[in-house]
Order: structure tokens, then C-alpha cells, then sequence
């Protein structure tokens, strides 16, 4: 059996990062549709070596689409995942426009496949790039060792930001070592050779919506609304990969041993925690262009008794979004067999 795919927002970088694992992973596509704003309409795009037409998603009509996978942005999937669903399709939607709704489930793969089945409105959402890398290594201690609070500082890279956004750390890099001006678009203050510690809009409590999308969607996820998360999120200049630095405070005693062990079982986790030079995961020397969520540094930490240390990065185009994007859809299909 295979399905009728749509991809939408095929042109940007998570698009085609979704396009390009649909084929790695050998998904059933029987049709596919890519479609896209009427600026890349009529332009053509690989797929498994054929060429396929970029549609306009405004005149498109989405009967006979079965799966939908939506990464053009919140306002794109508040209009139109709806109708798409309402045509029949399941949307699996990569924007934060359903991530907090009751009736739409939050599903990480590895985490909480279970509720993919729960989707009333025939949506489900994918989780933020940042929270999606730290449930999959965190999931696993929670269940075990009960998590009642995590510290995270993320150092997130451009591509989070899409294309436009990567496009730009390359460009004033290319400009500060030509000793040109610089003039920020994309990014409030300069990017390249500098650190920005705002990601998304200020909330009214001072945090960004980045953070509170740590906390709000950890306890949905998870199913626990007691979790204390405490977030700052930092935009970096990487290109790909994000990186976070996490500190747990568990219910029950984890040590440095018993963490990795069950880390080293767990799906989707690898852990690379060798206390010499490069022993440790970097967005460019272990997660850039593959799938998994590399953890290292684990220490116990020495100022709480039932503390513990990870650092924790993945390709945040990929896991963050695309591959789990695919892995739900691969959920999905399996219904039907
Ligand atoms: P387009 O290339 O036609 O602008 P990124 O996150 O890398 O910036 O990519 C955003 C994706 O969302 C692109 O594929 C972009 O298409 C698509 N997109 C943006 N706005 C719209 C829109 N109004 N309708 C359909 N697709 C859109």
C-alpha cells in the first residue's frame, strides 16, 4: 500500500530535508505533491531522481491526499492544515500554530508514539526543534528516575531560523572577515562571531517564546504537568545543530553509570562521553546530517545530590524537525497495514 504525500513549504530547508528522508527511509509514497508559495510555483525539485513540479498551495486542491507534512510557517498551517484535513488527509504539521491545542497530540517519536492515534482533527503536531532532542534523551530518566526538574541552556544554530536565516550567518561572516559593514535582517543584533540570547518573541514574563515552548511542551509530552523546566534559549553561530547544556534534579538517585546504561539502550540516543580531546558530540563533528541525539559530558552534579549534567546535540533540521516529521508519518501508515 502506498500514499498519496504532500509536502508543504517543499522549497525551504525543512521541506527538502523531509523530501530527501521520505526517500532515505523508502516511505511508500505512491503520489507526491510538493507545493510551496506562487514565487517557486512551476519550478522543479528531485525526488528519488524524478523531477516533480512545485505547486501553489493557494490553488492546490488537496482531495486524495492521505498524508500531509506542513513546514511553511504557523500562519501557512493555521489556514491551511485544516482543510487539507478536512479533505481527508492527516496533517503532520512542523509549525507551533496546534502544538498546545488538547485536541491536537504532541508526538516525539521515541517518546510518545502512542498518541498519534489521538487526533480528533485528523492533526498532529511535531514538536520545536529544541524540546524534541532533549525528550528523547531525557524520556528515558524520567520514566525511571522520575524527573521533577530541568535547567536547560540551548545554543541553537541559524537553521532553526530557515533558509533566509542560514543564508545570512554565511554572508556577514563573509563581510566581517572583509571588514564590510554589516547590517542584520534576519537577526535583531549581528550573528556572526556573536552569541543572541533571544529566539522568537518576548512574552510578557521576560522569557521568550522559544523557552516557554521548553517548558509547555516537555509537560505535554511527557504527560506531566508537575515538571519544573527553568530555560534560556541562545541562538549561536552554527550552522547546523543545536547543543544543549541540561541539568536534571530527579525524585530518585541516578548515577553517571546507571544514566548511561540507560541511555545507551534507549531509541534514537547515542551516547559519546569519552573524557579526552573531541570525547564529547559537537553540531559539526557528530550531528550535522544524521539522525540521532548525541549525549556526553554526564556528571553528577556536585552542588545537588540528585542533580545530573548532560550536554546534548542534535541536527535540529533533521530530528529536530524533518526525520521525526517522517518517523510520525511512518506511524501513520503502519495503521493501515
Ligand atoms: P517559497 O520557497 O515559495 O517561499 P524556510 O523555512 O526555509 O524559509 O522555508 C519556508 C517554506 O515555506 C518554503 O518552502 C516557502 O515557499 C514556504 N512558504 C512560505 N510562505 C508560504 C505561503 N504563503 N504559501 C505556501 N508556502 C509558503
Amino acid at each position: 500500500r502506498s500514499f498519496h504525500v504532500a509536502v508543504v513549504g517543499a522549497t525551504g530547508a525543512v521541506g527538502e530535508t523531509m523530501l530527501s528522508i521520505l526517500a532515505e527511509r523508502d516511505f511508500p509514497v505512491g503520489t507526491l505533491s510538493v507545493l510551496a508559495s506562487e514565487r517557486s510555483a512551476g519550478g522543479e525539485i528531485e525526488f528519488n531522481g524524478q523531477k516533480v513540479k512545485v505547486q501553489d498551495l493557494a490553488t492546490f486542491d488537496p482531495s486524495g491526499v492521505e498524508i500531509a507534512l506542513f513546514s511553511a510557517g504557523g500562519s501557512v498551517s493555521k489556514e491551511y492544515a485544516p482543510k487539507f484535513a478536512a479533505a481527508g488527509a492527516v496533517v503532520i504539521d512542523n509549525s507551533s500554530a496546534f502544538r498546545y491545542d488538547d485536541d491536537v497530540p504532541l508526538v516525539v517519536s521515541e517518546v510518545n508514539p502512542e498518541q498519534v492515534a489521538n487526533r480528533p482533527r485528523g492533526i498532529i503536531a511535531n514538536p520545536n526543534c529544541s524540546t524534541m532532542q532533549m525528550l528523547v534523551a531525557l524520556a528515558p530518566l524520567h520514566r525511571k528516575y522520575g524527573i521533577e526538574r530541568i535547567n536547560v541552556s540551548t545554543y541553537q544554530s541559524v537553521s532553526g531560523g530557515g533558509r533566509s536565516a542560514t543564508e545570512e550567518l554565511g554572508k556577514q561572516t563573509g563581510q566581517l572577515l572583509s571588514f564590510q559593514e554589516i547590517d542584520p535582517q534576519r537577526f535583531p543584533v549581528q550573528i556572526a562571531f556573536n552569541l543572541i540570547p533571544h529566539i522568537d518573541d518576548f512574552q510578557d514574563n521576560g522569557f521568550t517564546k522559544e523557552e516557554m515552548k521548553l517548558i509547555w511542551e516537555t509537560r505535554k509530552i511527557l504527560g506531566d504537568d508537575s515538571i519544573l523546566v527553568n530555560p534560556t534559549a541562545v541562538r549561536v553561530p552554527v550552522f547546523y545543530g543545536h547543543s544543549e547544556s541540561v541539568a536534571i534534579e530527579t525524585r530518585d538517585k541516578v548515577t553517571v553509570a546507571e544514566a548511561r546504561a540507560l541511555l545507551e539502550q534507549s531509541p534514537g540516543v547515542e551516547v559519546v562521553d569519552r573524557h579526552e580531546a573531541g570525547g564529547y558530540p559537537t553540531p559539526v563533528t557528530h550531528a550535522s546530517g544524521t539522525d540521532a541525539v548525541y549525549v556526553g559530558r554526564i556528571r553528577e552534579d556536585l552542588s545537588h545530590p540528585r542533580g545530573l549534567n548532560l550536554w546534548i546535540v542534535s541536527d535540529n533540521v533533521r530530528k529536530g524537525a524533518a526525520l521525526n516529521a517522517v518517523q510520525l508519518a511512518e506511524l501513520v501508515a503502519a495503521e493501515q497495514r
